[in-house]
């Protein structure tokens, strides 16, 4: 079931058999008397990042209550192919879908059925595809460790942290903060520094100058803006000031956060002097009516999207790929030879 990319898709495929009459399943009221438990976690959850995906488990209880094995689900906004996993979990039920459907006493028949998928986007499409129709993961896993330990070799330290307790480690992630101007004083101070506390976890709704004492709603802030010349377009452009301010991280197999220190910064000014890859495209973005102003000011081009060290890596990895595979679908993956 390849998620199809068209700018005009044809609702009409090939694999749609519309002469064919297939008992129409009664919509089971149960299934929308409560929200589903979609979870959002899980191998399949988990393996990719996309706006609006949900749990596919959830999708599959549907499919196999209002269709029938070997019938054809189209989806037209099929994004990462939700309704594709859904019509290949109808197949092979997991424990937790065959409890929620006893539990809600749907009338499920397991089974496969087929799914025609049509998405604009082109992350989309791929995600789908991939998903769908997955390479060997033992391929995969030989692939990527490959891929992985090569640019480990190029950039070693790129991600390298001291942990809280003073030995080498790792980032897992890190939080970046927006650096905000108080109305009253015009101090600057950061989203994280007037408004986040870690214990208990809480986001602040007003913001309180840490200054002058000032208090307003957090809507209200102005955020700062910063120039820089960018390195790609050469020109003297504008991004939100970001700060960064904690770091979660890894050592010997035990995860630990901190906050940012002059050392994080260091590796930061490091990756932001070193030269970007040749791979890297300078690619205006042509927002058009998606343009918002808070959101996307100063994002003009593709490269916009990313910190300096984190376009490092992909632009690394983009380019130590020279191997390939073919997943069964003859989608492509790269990896080092
Ligand atoms: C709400 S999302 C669907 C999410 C999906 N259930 C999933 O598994 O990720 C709607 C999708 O429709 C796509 N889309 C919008 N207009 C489209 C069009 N004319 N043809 C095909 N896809 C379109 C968008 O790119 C978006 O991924
Ligand atoms: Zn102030």
């Amino acid at each position: 079931m390849p998620a199809k990319r068209s700018a005009a898709p044809s609702l009409f495929h090939s694999d749609l058999d519309f002469g064919k009459k297939t008992k129409r399943t009664e919509a089971p009221t149960a299934l929308y008397a409560t929200p589903l438990p979609a979870s959002r976690t899980g191998a399949l959850y988990s393996a990719f990042s996309y706006p609006t995906k949900i749990s596919p488990e959830s999708i599959a209880v549907f499919v196999a209550s209002h269709t029938q094995p070997g019938d054809t689900i189209l989806d037209c906004f099929g994004g990462s192919g939700t309704t594709g996993l859904a019509a290949l979990l109808a197949a092979k039920p997991t424990a937790k879908m065959k409890e929620l459907a006893t539990k809600l006493q749907v009338p499920v028949k397991w089974g496969p059925r087929k799914a025609v998928i049509y998405e604009l986007s082109v992350l989309g499409s791929f995600v789908a595809t991939t998903m769908c129709s997955p390479p060997s993961s033992s391929e995969f896993l030989k692939a990527a460790e490959k891929l992985i330990s090569a640019c480990e070799k190029k950039l070693p330290l790129l991600y390298a942290a001291i942990d809280d307790e003073g030995k080498e480690g790792w980032i897992r992630h890190a939080i970046w903060s927006d650096v905000l101007a108080c109305p009253d004083c015009r101090g600057e101070t950061t989203f994280w520094d007037a408004a986040v506390t870690l214990a208990p976890a809480a986001i602040a709704q007003n913001f309180k100058c840490p200054a002058c004492g000032y208090v307003v709603s957090m809507d209200e802030i102005e955020r700062v803006f910063e120039t820089f010349q960018d390195p790609l377009t050469g020109r003297i452009a504008e991004r939100k000031k970001r700060v960064l301010k904690r770091i979660y991280g890894e050592s010997q197999g035990r995860k630990w956060s901190r906050p940012a220190t002059a050392e994080d910064e260091v590796i930061l000014r490091q990756a932001s002097e070193t030269p970007i890859p040749a791979c890297v495209p300078i690619a205006e973005i042509p927002w058009g009516d998606l343009y918002r102003s808070g959101y996307h000011k100063g994002i003009t081009h593709l490269h916009h999207f990313y910190t300096a060290r984190n376009l490092l890596a992909m632009a690394t990895i983009w380019e130590s790929r020279s191997a390939i595979l073919i997943t069964t679908a003859g989608r492509m993956f790269t990896s080092p030879a």
